[in-house]
């Protein structure tokens, strides 16, 4: 079966209602991302670390899958689809997509500051004294700037074995996710789906990369149908 590898970023859940990070000044919802997004942050101020993603987690309820998270599920009709997405948000879930790779972690998980294996699911807000089975403190389950991306390899995996790409919605700016295209193996076809797409290095260095110069719920929704309506 051909196997469809997508690489979303935070452009595929615009639509939906979710802010993106670098079409915002460097903000994230009003704050300097490294106040919000690093271990020195949450070092500073726990409680406005623990504020800020409950209300990340608490937006959830608020906002539903687009017409591109959708297409990207239906495509399992005909495809072998893996999602790796640099999201922390549950649309691709909520859409029905089946494989899903998360790089920067997940919002509706937390996970224990003294032991990173203990992680349990958590879609309520999380306060200071929320601790885990050891009694350690929780914090959001989230890949901080300067942390380890422990999904990596098994992205890598996936995309050593892709036959087509479809990177959406992303600037392409954070490492290693904009790396993970390199591992595209040599023939694959890969698709660009961002209104104001960024060619990066990895991206530069791709013959035959096509670029779909739209809004993900357009871009992503054409080519999915062109994608289940080839004969082969
Ligand atoms: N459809 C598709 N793409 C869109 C849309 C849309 N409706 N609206 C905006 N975009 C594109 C922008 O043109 C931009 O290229 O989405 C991209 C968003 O880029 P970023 O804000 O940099 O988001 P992303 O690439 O996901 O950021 C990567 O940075 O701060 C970290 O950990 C965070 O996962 C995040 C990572």
């Amino acid at each position: 079966m051909t196997k469809v590898i997508i690489l979303t970023g935070a452009g595929i859940s615009a639509e939906s209602g979710i802010s993106t990070f670098r079409d915002a000044d460097g903000l994230w919802e009003g704050h300097d991302v490294m106040a919000v997004a690093s271990p020195q942050g949450w070092n500073d101020n726990q409680a406005l670390v623990l504020d800020f993603y409950n209300q990340r987690r608490r937006q959830l309820h608020d906002v539903s899958p687009n017409a591109a998270h959708k297409a990207i599920k239906d495509l399992e009709q005909k495809y072998e689809v893996v999602v790796i997405t640099q999201n922390v948000d549950d649309l691709h879930e909520r859409a029905g997509s089946k494989h899903i790779i998360h790089l920067h972690g997940e919002l509706n998980k937390v996970r224990s500051t003294g032991n990173q294996t203990l992680v349990y699911e958590w879609t309520d807000d999380l306060h200071a004294g929320d601790l885990c089975d050891e009694g350690h403190q929780l914090r959001p389950h989230i890949v901080w700037f300067g942390e380890m991306v422990p999904m990596l390899d098994s992205a890598i995996k996936q995309c050593e074995t892709g036959d087509i790409f479809i990177i959406i919605g992303t600037s392409m700016q954070v490492y290693p996710a904009a790396s993970l295209i390199a591992y595209a193996p040599l023939g694959s076809e890969i698709y660009y789906v961002d209104p104001k797409p960024h060619i990066s290095y990895e991206l530069s260095n791709r013959y035959g990369l096509k670029v779909i110069k739209e809004k993900a719920t357009v871009g992503v929704k054409s080519l999915v149908d062109e994608l289940l309506n080839r004969k082969k």
